[in-house]
């Protein structure tokens, strides 16, 4: 199964991709996260992705179709894969058509999480993750069962996202209104796509998304 999870920042996509991989035994790719790594080792995408990455803007459309042409191509990913973060413009989306034709692929469903923006920026401003595993919390949403504990690996070494902040989220939100909505009816007009209210509990929004894909 190959999907795409839409939405804008802080809808849970991540948080929501971490259950569908358990669940499907599927790979999540998340662009940020390969992003986010190739900054931290200091490769020349990381370099040029770093400045745009903290003020809140877009990596060039180039250098992001060569990283998901590159990785969807993995062994892994031969069970399918969750898309978390691309396709973000429409040149994104028409080079994702072509690339996944090209190789005989399908997306079996475009999902889109729905959250409003006051929510989502509440959700940012309190966001942390597992420095070890990547694994995503909440200050006030989502704790960790044993306070300072990371669930999935058992360390106590958390972390924070040099974008997770008031500022760069409004131009984050900027970015997705003016340049990853419009990619939207695209996908509507090819069926396959799903709709999900991403502002409940993080259960029930799985059940929702879970139900979208076997529907
Ligand atoms: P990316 O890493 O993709 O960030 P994003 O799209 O801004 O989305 P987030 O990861 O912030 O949110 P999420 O939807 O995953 O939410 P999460 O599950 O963590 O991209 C970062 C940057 O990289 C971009 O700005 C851009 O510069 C660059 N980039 C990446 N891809 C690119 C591309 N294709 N083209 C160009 N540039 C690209 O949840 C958020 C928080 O809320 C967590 O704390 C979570 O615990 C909590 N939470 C989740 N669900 C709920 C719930 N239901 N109720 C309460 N709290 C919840
Ligand atoms: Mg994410
Ligand atoms: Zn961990």
């Amino acid at each position: 199964m190959n999907l795409i999870l839409l939405g804008p920042p802080g809808a849970g996509k991540g948080t929501q991709a971490q259950r569908l991989v358990e669940r499907f035994r599927i790979v999540q790719i998340s662009t940020g996260d390969m992003l986010r790594a190739a900054v931290k080792a200091g490769t020349a995408l990381g370099t040029q992705a770093k400045a745009i990455m903290e003020a809140g803007e877009l990596v060039p459309d180039e250098l992001m179709v060569a990283l998901i042409a590159e990785r969807i191509e993995a062994p892994d990913c031969a069970n399918g894969f969750i898309l978390d973060g691309f396709p973000r413009t429409v040149a994104q989306a028409a080079a994702l058509d072509e690339m996944l034709a090209e190789r005989g692929l399908v997306l079996d469903r475009v999902v889109a999480i729905e959250v409003d923006e006051e929510a989502l920026i509440e959700r940012i401003v309190g966001r942390f993750s597992c420095a070890d595993c990547g694994a995503g919390y909440h200050e006030r949403f989502n704790l960790p069962a044993t306070e300072g504990v990371c669930d999935q690996c058992g360390s106590t070494n958390f972390t924070r996202r040099a974008d997770d902040n008031r500022e760069t989220m409004i131009a984050r939100l900027a970015a997705y209104r003016e340049q990853t909505a419009p990619i939207i009816p695209h996908y509507e007009a090819g069926g396959r796509f799903a709709r999900v209210d991403g502002g409940g509990d993080i259960d029930a929004i799985t059940a929702d998304v879970v139900a979208a894909l076997e529907r």
